[in-house]
């Protein structure tokens, strides 16, 4: 893709995901050197001070690609002729809150983001959930922006994706950039599917190379699965910078394309593909061209996989219903 200079709105942008992730964007990371930047940063009012100290340390990097920096709090602002989004603001689990009142909380806030999408985003934006429930969030999104083709919204399961090559590559002692053809289908949830049944490690099958599948089948799926309660356990918080870095890493593709012939896991809205109920917004494996993914055809599954993929895609039939349950388009 080609454009001198790109819009990008970043909500949340006062919370860690969005220290993580703004000065890597400044600094080219997102779109690379030639793009100068304009970052519109939107928060709830609580925030918006801190939001403000964010912007102020945004200008003192002094980055020659950044020419603009607003912060605001009128999502009409935030998306006004925005290129590409991230939706990293979402409300937290409290005291008290089941998962129903998560979900519906969630879907005011992407009910009134995908609005502004609609009404006000440039032709061709790019639209990238990563607060969590991040994949009904999207679908919930894309349905308030009927205007906007369904494909504009995706959810982060780049992370998911990362974990996996991070496990296997610790595993086999190799550089992560090493393996090739891996996946991961469905919710970014503990019902995710990591696969590696077509990955390669230097060009040999993961089993092969491995040669271990009690570990592949079960320790490896449920620590890559799992990870992001693990972290929170650890840090006393959610995965940041790490997130940030899969958020980046998913929008550089969706601009720049996927290298060679090699894909990654992206999750939007299914048309279909390999089963999966349309609309659903389900991780599955994808290459970039020229700002458009495709998904990647004619995979065959396990036993196995195939049974964990029921699995996961009724966790996200679950989350959709109980959205609609309340009156919510999903
Ligand atoms: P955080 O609590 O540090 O920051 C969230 C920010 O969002 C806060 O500053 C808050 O004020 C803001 N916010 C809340 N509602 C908003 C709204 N309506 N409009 C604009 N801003 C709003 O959280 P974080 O660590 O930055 O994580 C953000 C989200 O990303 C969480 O939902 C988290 O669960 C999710 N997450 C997703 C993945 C993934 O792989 N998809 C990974 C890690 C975290
Ligand atoms: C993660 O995978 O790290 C997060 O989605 C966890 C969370 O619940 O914020």
């Amino acid at each position: 893709m080609t454009a001198s200079r790109v819009r990008i709105t970043v909500t949340g942008a006062a919370g860690n995901i969005g220290y993580g992730m703004l000065f890597r964007i400044a600094a080219g990371a997102l779109l690379g050197h030639g793009t100068e930047i304009e970052l519109r940063l939107l928060e709830i009012p609580p925030a918006i001070p801190a939001a403000n100290g964010t912007a102020m340390e945004l200008v003192d990097g002094a980055y020659p690609l950044l020419r603009d920096v607003v912060v605001t709090g009128a999502p009409h602002v935030a998306f006004d002729g925005a290129d590409i989004a991230l939706l990293v603001g979402a409300m937290p689990r409290t005291a008290g809150m089941d998962r129903a009142d998560l979900l519906a909380a969630n879907a005011d806030i992407f009910t009134v983001q995908g609005r502004a999408i609609n009404d006000h985003a440039a032709d061709g934006v790019k639209v990238l959930v990563v607060g969590n429930p991040a994949n009904t969030n999207a679908a919930i999104a894309r349905a308030a922006a009927p205007d906007r083709p369904g494909d504009a919204f995706h959810a982060m399961m780049r992370l998911d994706h990362n974990r996996a090559l991070g496990q296997l590559a610790l595993r086999a002692g190799v550089s992560a950039g090493e393996i090739e053809r891996l996946a991961v289908w469905g919710n970014h949830s503990s019902t995710q599917v990591p696969d590696i049944d077509h990955a390669t490690i230097g060009g040999l099958p993961v089993r092969e190379r491995i040669g271990d599948d009690a570990w592949l089948d079960g320790e490896f799926t449920r620590v890559v699965a799992n990870r992001g309660a693990e972290i929170i356990a650890a840090r006393g918080a959610s995965s940041a910078a790490s997130a940030a870095s899969a958020a980046i890493d998913h929008v550089h593709d969706w601009w720049l394309g996927t290298p060679g012939d090699g894909w990654t896991t992206i999750a939007r809205p299914s048309q279909g593909e390999y089963g999966v109920p349309e609309g659903l917004v389900f991780g599955m494996p994808a290459r970039a061209r020229d700002g458009e993914w495709r998904i990647v055809e004619g995979l065959e599954w396990s036993d196995r996989v195939r049974g964990l993929i029921a699995a996961t895609t009724a966790d996200l039939e679950h989350e959709r219903d109980a959205v609609r349950a309340r009156g919510i388009p999903a």
